[in-house]
């Protein structure tokens, strides 16, 4: 076939009906969890500032360095495609003086998000992410908490192969010394570290450490670990947020040099993995000098996001397929000009009244309908005939027991109810 004149742009997808099932699940899966847990939605604008982005997620980090989608406006606005949710939503938490509600607040979100990577497998440049974000707390229990609805929203979707991933990289207090000796040790490896890490080391040495590149992971190997250099705060945070776990029999492993790429993280960070593929479904992590960052005082906070489309992936590669479609309980048949005619008003009734109605009013032969309705394995075919059609009646059949009756029109969703009612 010949390549079509227009495609989707590169490292974006149309999301076709017969996926759209998959979203729908898991945005009920999502929205089921966290209204327990009481989180109230969030949307926030897919365009901002991408000042937003530079002073909370990083300059010097591959989100902003190398993966903003920049516009500049005709008003000569600086603007990004929002490349994640945690920032725009600590800028609206102040924005809109969240702070004078009791604490913390619990927001929930679930929509686009766009980095400019090089697509490759569960990496692309438009994807879907659900995050949740706890603002005004400092206690642990809020980083567990965090990791539990992750972890649960996977688990309801039928994913079981997982391990949460979970390290902490200090505060103000402990992190300064830990990257003074980190720096130290990267410079006397300089010459075994890969280009992009010679530069790292200078401007954020922390992701040095999560390199993937195979000679510098051979580096790293007796690299000073940050949880060697956790001041007391950190240090019982993190072994609370362990205990908590364990309680929760939620498996998870230190991870020494899980240190995430953004920026804005202060003590636990986590993410969670499929063991089954080692894909990244899902990551987190606290961010307690965010708010402060931009302009909003002291705030504690943690939270959370997902990939959608890379949980979909796994949902599909571990055959749990969520239903694709209602399927009807009713099919809806009719012949002759007159009955088509007559038939979209009755249709509506039908839906009006709550019933879930297949028809294909695009075909005008009963055989080929009633192959459909078969089909489907519908509980009762509606048959609008020329003859009802004239008299304002209708024949509805029953297609467990074959019976056929003819009922008024005004009597069709009394009658299709009692036949959805037996057993
Ligand atoms: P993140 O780790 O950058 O964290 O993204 C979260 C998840 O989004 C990843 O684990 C992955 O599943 C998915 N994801 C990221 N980039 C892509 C991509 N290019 N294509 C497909 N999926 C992708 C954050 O975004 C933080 N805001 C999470 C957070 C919330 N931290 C605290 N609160």
């Amino acid at each position: 076939m010949a390549k079509p004149k227009f495609q989707s742009p590169t490292g974006t997808h149309d999301i076709l009906p017969q996926n759209q099932a998959y979203y729908d699940k898991i945005y009920k899966t999502v929205k089921d969890i966290v209204s327990f847990y009481d989180f109230g939605k969030i949307d926030t604008p897919i365009l901002e500032d991408a000042n937003l982005f530079i002073r909370s997620v990083g300059e010097n980090t591959d989100i902003v360095e190398k993966e903003m989608f920049i516009l500049k406006t005709k008003g000569k606005d600086y603007l990004a495609l929002r490349p994640e949710g945690t920032a725009p939503i600590m800028r609206a938490y102040i924005e809109n003086g969240l702070l004078s509600l009791p604490q913390p607040v619990r927001l929930w979100y679930f929509g686009p998000f766009f980095r400019y990577e090089k697509p490759q497998a569960g990496r692309f440049r438009q994807f879907n992410q659900f995050g949740i974000e706890i603002i005004g707390e400092s206690d642990s229990i809020v980083d567990v908490q965090s990791v539990l609805i992750m972890y649960k929203v996977l688990q309801e979707l039928g994913l079981n192969d997982l391990i949460v991933k979970i390290n902490s990289i200090g505060d103000d207090k402990c992190r300064p010394i830990y990257r003074k000796d980190l720096i130290k040790n990267l410079r006397n490896n300089k010459d075994s570290l890969c280009a992009d890490c010679q530069k790292r080391m200078k401007t954020n040495p922390l992701r040095v450490l999560d390199c993937k590149n195979e000679k510098c992971q051979q580096a790293l190997l007796e690299t000073p670990q940050s949880i060697d250099y956790l001041c007391e705060e950190c240090k019982k945070h993190l072994k609370d947020t362990l205990e908590y776990l364990d309680e929760l029999k939620i498996p998870y492993l230190l991870e020494s040099k899980l240190v995430r790429g953004l920026d804005y993280y202060t003590r636990n960070v986590f993410e969670i993995e499929s063991t089954r593929s080692g894909v990244v479904l899902a990551g987190g992590g606290r961010y307690d000098n965010l708010a402060k960052v931009l302009g909003g005082g002291n705030v504690s906070a943690c939270g959370a996001a997902a990939g959608i489309e890379r949980i979909i992936n796994e949902m599909k590669e571990t055959k749990n397929r969520p239903m694709l479609k209602d399927v009807p309980d009713i099919f809806f048949t009719q012949i002759g000009p007159l009955a088509k005619k007559k038939s979209l008003p009755i249709l509506e009734n039908l839906r009006k009244a709550g019933l879930k109605v297949g028809e294909s009013f695009g075909k005008n032969g009963l055989k080929d309908q009633l192959g459909k309705a078969s089909r489907l394995g519908v509980k009762a075919v509606i048959i609008l005939g020329q003859k009802e059609a004239i008299n304002d009646k209708i024949l509805i059949r029953n297609m467990k027991t074959s019976k056929q009756v003819e009922v008024k029109q005004e009597e069709i969703v009394k009658e299709l109810k009692k036949i959805l009612k037996e057993k």
